[in-house]
């Protein structure tokens, strides 16, 4: 076993396009999107521990068994773990919490490294990657990170070429559950709609011939009924010269593209007298997905037995 205490930067992510194709048997929906990781990260820390537990500086968050963080780490350690497997989380919030930003999503990817890693466990890029789809939709696109274009329920996944976008995160002072917008989704889909295909984003040169045409969110409408607050915001974005506008996944956080950093300051300065209550972050995408660390050397007594 690994005695050092290890950190995971975990991103967030946007999607630049989400469309629905379909409803699955498995409840699930059928989709494509083309996922980007973002400047704004949490972090998670893991000392070697003889048992699993999890603190977090966020107290609306749970810390039991239902936390993705320590799903993730009972999952590796049912599967692949040995006796002695053990870790003490501490996990530290920036991304906010139901925000369509992945933010769960990605600590779980985090956990899973740094257990496979602190356990030393020598895993196949593809068995993580069995591991994180078992976790959520949105997991495995976090253990490679960078731009991506994702189908199945978000799972299946192909790189994408990478581009610089300057962002305006806005979040509203309220989160949106996923589960409840693909509910209201449901209701709305005809059975066989399927107006998007692989090819057709394939085929898209964007983002060199600055073609935004393609950004669309599927879940926007359904979304934007329930909350009409974000609406006004997209449209506030737009306003204040974003190239495009759109909401992340199910929301709550909805963003804008600007042409730079000086465009995403002005317009920030406009937003924040209309939008008091909101929290606005300028970000911009990255390559790459979670980061780990060596932070230290545990101490003697933090050592699972047998290490
Ligand atoms: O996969 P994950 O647990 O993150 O999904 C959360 C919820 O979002 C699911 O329970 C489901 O209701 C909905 N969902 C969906 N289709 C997807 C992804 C998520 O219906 N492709």
């Amino acid at each position: 076993m690994n005695t050092e205490l290890l950190r995971a930067d975990c991103p967030a992510k946007i999607n630049l396009a989400l469309r629905i194709l379909g409803r699955r048997e498995d409840g699930y929906h059928e989709l494509q999107t083309l996922y980007q990781a973002i400047d704004l990260w949490d972090r998670l820390d893991l000392r070697p521990s003889r048992g699993l537990s999890l603190t977090c500086n966020d107290p609306r968050l749970p810390t039991d068994g239902s936390n993705l963080v320590l799903r993730a780490a009972e999952l590796l350690c049912r599967r692949h773990g040995r006796p002695g497997c053990g870790a003490e989380f501490r996990l530290e919030k920036a991304i906010p919490v139901q925000g369509g930003l992945g933010g769960g999503s990605s600590n779980a990817a985090g956990a899973l490294m740094l257990c496979a890693r602190s356990w030393e466990l020598e895993l196949k890029h593809e068995e993580l990657l069995e591991l994180a789809t078992e976790l959520g939709s949105d997991v495995p696109f976090f253990l490679r990170g960078g731009r991506a274009l994702g189908s199945g329920r978000g799972e299946r996944l192909a790189p994408w070429p990478p581009g610089e976008l300057h962002l305006l995160l806005g979040f509203p002072p309220f989160g949106i559950a996923t589960r409840e917008v693909y509910h209201r989704l449901a209701s709305r889909l005809t059975p066989h709609r399927n107006d998007v295909s692989v090819p057709l984003l394939s085929a898209h040169k964007w983002p060199q011939e600055n073609d935004f045409g393609f950004m669309a969110n599927d879940l926007e409408a359904v979304v934007f009924d329930g909350w009409p607050e974000l609406e006004s915001f997209r449209d506030a974005l737009r306003t204040a010269g974003a190239r495009k506008a759109l909401l992340s996944g199910s929301g709550s956080a909805v963003y804008g593209i600007f042409d730079g950093p000086d465009e995403v300051e002005r317009a920030l300065d406009g937003l924040r007298r209309c939008f008091a209550r909101w929290q606005l972050c300028p970000s911009r995408t990255i390559d790459g997905g979670i980061r780990l660390h060596v932070v230290g050397a545990a101490s003697e007594d933090h050592r699972a037995p047998g290490a």
